[in-house]
């Protein structure tokens, strides 16, 4: 079975440099099919969602090239738009296809897509705009036929917020016919990147960034070449393996502007930070204080994607914290196994009570999910003696090698093959 496995209890010191984003690499490749040419992407992560997206771009009739971080899609002859199950089945991204394959050939039959097993993930915020755009969808048990004569803009007022809706109607919109109204738009950096990268493919599109975006839909677009920013989630994990674990780190090229919220919560757990242009300076040389109230929200508030982070890091605090995931009901998951290694952890619907203790020990614990997983590495690396997190795929899903990353951190972990019998 893959896995991680560290020999925890040292403090931290060290710099790394982060990977570009998953969350934003994913959407511009589903854009890439928007374009007939082809587009270069630049320090393009090699984790396991892009390469997933990758081979289904491929399916697609697309060719990838791929040289270390550039990656070059060539999307000429796109032609058919069924799309293999063991891809789409692992990766919630693969959605993102449908707004953009709607536009670029009419349509689409695809089987609900997979992901983490985080929450229960609709895609009707998807499906019912784009029906508001000319698209006729028929659903049935493990998947739908889309099929459209042609994509209308229209006006859309999301009921709550949501990431790959926004982006799947951004997608159907800047090659439709008219202008497209996004309400109550998501606000994440990664929707600005993909609005970024169609703007320079000639896109029509004001208010990136805000609650409301206004697409012109245009003839055509254009090739380009792109450089993926670089991964706030990626930056927020390791500056929460700081308060983990203590010490002093740096991380290059971390995104400090999207990430303020995230400082604030490590400030107010008493972690020093400088930001600047290079990137984030982190010491913890005291033990971290508690943080009681921290709340998820849709950005700009704190990542439901860092709350596993925080909540390993808040084990190890001194005195009560508190956290309410409001987002994803499932991303809790990882309670059970912060218990294993002696946290004192109280769950109760969406939130959890955390009393901090002075230790953690070493155990052999089971990632179920990506973001989960990463934070178990990070109590790992706090633990006193040897912990295993088995599952290590689901955390290669956004980490390009999280292992090395943490040693040029300081920590002591590597990959492995755990021999675990069945029970
Ligand atoms: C994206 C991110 C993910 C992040 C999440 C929230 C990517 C590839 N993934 O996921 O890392 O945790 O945003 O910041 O960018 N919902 C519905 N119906 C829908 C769509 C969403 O009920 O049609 C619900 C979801 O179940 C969830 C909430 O809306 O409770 C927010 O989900 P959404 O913002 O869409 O998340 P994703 O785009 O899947």
């Amino acid at each position: 079975m893959d896995a991680i496995q560290i020999y925890g209890g040292n403090c931290l010191f060290g710099q790394t440099k982060i990977q570009g984003s998953k969350n934003a690499v994913l959407p511009i490749l589903a854009a890439t099919l928007l374009i007939d040419g082809v587009c270069e992407i630049e320090n393009c992560p090699d984790i396991s969602d892009v390469r997933h997206m990758l081979r289904l771009l491929e399916s697609l009739c697309c060719t990838v090239t791929r040289e270390k971080q550039k990656v070059k899609i060539y999307t000429k002859q796109l032609s058919q738009c069924e799309m293999p199950q063991e891809s789409v089945g692992v990766m919630r991204s693969s959605v993102m296809l449908l707004g953009a394959l709607l536009a670029r050939t009419g349509s689409v039959s695809m089987q609900y897509p997979g992901g983490c097993v985080i929450g229960s993930r609709p895609i009707d915020l998807h499906l019912q705009g784009l029906r508001r755009m000319g698209v006729v969808i028929e659903e049935k048990e493990d998947g739908f036929h889309a099929e459209t004569t042609g994509l209308i803009g229209a006006t859309h007022r999301l009921p709550f917020v949501s990431v790959g809706a926004t982006e799947n109607l951004v997608l159907a919109a800047v090659l439709a016919d008219g202008e497209t109204i996004i309400e109550n738009a998501a606000r994440e950096p990664e929707i600005g990147a993909l609005c970024e990268f169609l703007t320079q493919a000639g896109a029509d599109i004001e208010g990136a960034g805000t609650g409301r975006l206004r697409i012109k839909g245009v003839k055509r677009l254009h090739p380009v070449s792109y450089r993926v920013p670089p991964d706030r989630i990626v930056a927020g994990t390791y500056l929460a393996t700081c308060l983990c674990s203590g010490g002093e780190i740096f991380l290059q090229d971390a995104p400090c502007l999207q990430l303020q919220t995230v400082i604030q919560a490590a400030q107010a757990m008493g972690a020093g930070i400088q930001e600047s242009t290079e990137g984030l300076y982190i010491a913890c040389k005291e033990r971290r204080k508690a943080l009681p109230g921290l709340e998820t929200d849709s950005y700009p508030g704190f990542p439901t994607d860092l709350q596993s982070a925080f909540l390993a890091a808040m084990t190890l605090a001194k005195g009560k914290s508190t956290i309410r995931e409001t987002i994803f009901e499932n991303r809790f998951r990882i309670v059970p196994e912060l218990q294993k290694m002696g946290a004192d952890i109280q769950l109760q619907d969406n939130s959890v009570i955390i009393e901090g203790t002075d230790r953690l020990h070493g155990a052999l614990l089971q990632a179920e999910e990506l973001r989960g997983g990463a934070a178990l590495v990070l109590a790992g690396t706090a633990a006193e003696g040897v912990t295993v997190v088995t599952n290590r795929h689901f955390i290669e899903r956004g980490y390009e090698d999280i292992c090395l990353d943490l040693q040029k951190l300081g920590a002591r972990c590597k990959k492995v093959d755990y021999p675990v019998a069945d029970t």
